[in-house]
């Protein structure tokens, strides 16, 4: 969720933490489904089980409000501790670069061009940290 626009975790926030600031959950981040990023979630597959996306998609709207132009870098820094124990994390990096591409209105990945990454072992596409909790 958002908190004045900057992402929190929910799951480790007391509600008295939240204080007069601004609440915006992923049911919030468009009326109807539409904002980029829901988009190329929806097009590029990202979701397995599900059950991290509406944190992955929260942190990807941040990491977009003030760059719009991410490197893979920056995407593994904004969405540093959005743990996918589903290991979803190349179908969410390209999912951000296209969604950045629809806001910067450029042409945007071709959803086949993701295809490639089904199949790979979760070693072979999580950082060193992610590695460490699916192992
Ligand atoms: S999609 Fe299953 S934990 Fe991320």
């Amino acid at each position: 969720m958002h908190l004045n626009g900057k992402p929190e975790r929910s799951c480790t926030l007391r509600v008295a933490q939240v204080g007069n600031r601004a609440v915006t959950t992923i049911e919030g981040l468009s009326p109807d489904g539409s904002h980029p990023l829901q988009k190329a979630w929806i097009k590029h597959d990202v979701p397995q089980c599900g059950y991290c996306q509406a944190g992955q998609i929260m942190a990807a709207a941040a990491l977009l409000a003030e760059n719009n132009k991410p490197t893979d870098a920056d995407i593994d820094a904004a969405m540093s501790g959005n743990i996918c124990r589903c290991a979803t994390y190349l179908r969410i990096r390209k999912a951000i670069h296209d969604a950045a591409a629809n806001l910067r209105g450029e042409k945007t990945v071709d959803a086949g061009a993701v295809s490639a990454t089904a199949g790979l072992a979760c070693a072979e596409i999580c950082t060193a940290h992610e590695k460490e909790v699916c192992a």
